[in-house]
């Protein structure tokens, strides 16, 4: 498939802001996939013609004659596309896609168009050009995590589950108010994923270091959604947590889970 910023479509030249664009959105809603035909010398939207399609050549919208063509629409997305068509007139040529599912994660989309010149031949002169390209990105958020707090064994044990994509883990030990330090010592994480749902679960498990923290607190974090959710256990004072000098040096080191998503 071509990509081109300008070429001519009727006896106007179409420049479009064919830039990549990620949406980042949650699972069930719903995004705008957008596109703007820019060009000054169009004045008559009227007889515009585009259509989207995704990287299956799958065709979510086509647009005709100042109509939606159903009839080119692939089932997948019957019935969860429209257009707005008081943009349209003005070659605004969005639409918004509905009831997003994981099948939608990292799919691309590119919005092809065309418009009538006005002259006698009344024909399109040539293929319809790409103009835009949007890929989406979708997150299902993660559960508020479960922290559980052994004080026999000093062991704490973050869990969570029913989120995509997989989380970053971060384990963080907070000594007042104004300090705190990120723990990376010794952490076990296991990371799963259901394989009928695609959504990942987690279990961490951090041995708690002597040391005068006052309570531990595990942060998953939603790289898609950017959104972090903690648990926060506050530790009984001196209930087996003795100082220990080597536990004051350690460096905040951020530990990531680097998991590949689909
Ligand atoms: C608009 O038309 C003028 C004159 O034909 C041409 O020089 C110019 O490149 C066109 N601009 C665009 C954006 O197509
Ligand atoms: C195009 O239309 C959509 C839907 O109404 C809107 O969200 C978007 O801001 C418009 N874009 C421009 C460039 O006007
Ligand atoms: C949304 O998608 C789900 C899963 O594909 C489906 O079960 C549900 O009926 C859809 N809802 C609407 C309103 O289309
Ligand atoms: C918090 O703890 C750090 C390290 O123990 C200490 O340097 C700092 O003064 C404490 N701040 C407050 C407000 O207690
Ligand atoms: C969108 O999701 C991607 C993939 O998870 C992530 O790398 C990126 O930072 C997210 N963008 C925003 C604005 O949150
Ligand atoms: C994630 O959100 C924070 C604020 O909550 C913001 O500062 C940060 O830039 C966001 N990250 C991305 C990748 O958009």
């Amino acid at each position: 498939m071509e990509k081109l910023s300008g070429i001519l479509v009727g006896s106007v030249n179409i420049v479009g802001n064919a830039t990549l664009v990620y949406v980042n959105t949650t699972i069930t809603d719903s995004a705008v996939l957008e596109c703007s035909i820019q060009n000054k010398n169009i004045t008559d939207w009227s007889n515009v013609r585009f259509y989207w399609q995704d990287n299956r050549d799958f065709v979510l919208y086509s647009y005709n004659e100042g109509k939606k063509m159903a009839e080119h629409v692939n089932d997948y997305y019957k019935h969860r596309v429209t257009a707005f068509p008081q943009d349209i007139i003005r070659g605004n040529i969005s639409i918004i896609l509905k009831n997003l599912t994981l099948e939608d994660n990292g799919r691309t989309f590119w919005a092809f168009a065309a418009v009538l010149d006005g002259s006698v031949m009344k024909r399109y002169h040539l293929e319809h050009t790409q103009i835009c390209q949007v890929t989406l990105q979708i997150g299902v958020p993660y559960q508020n995590p479960m922290l559980d707090v052994n004080m026999e064994t000093m062991t704490a044990v973050c869990t969570t589950q029913g989120g995509f994509p997989a989380p970053e883990i971060q384990w963080v030990l907070l000594y007042n108010s104004s300090h705190q330090s990120v723990e990376s010592r010794n952490i076990q994480t296991t990371t799963m994923q259901n394989y009928h749902d695609r959504l990942y679960g987690f279990h961490s498990t951090l041995p708690i270091p002597a040391g005068p923290h006052k309570a531990v607190s595990c942060h998953i974090h939603n790289p898609t959604l950017n959104r972090t959710m903690t648990a926060t256990h506050t530790l009984n004072k001196g209930a087996g947590v003795t100082s220990s000098p080597e536990c004051l040096t350690s460096a905040a080191v951020f530990l990531l889970t680097a998991l590949h998503w689909l």
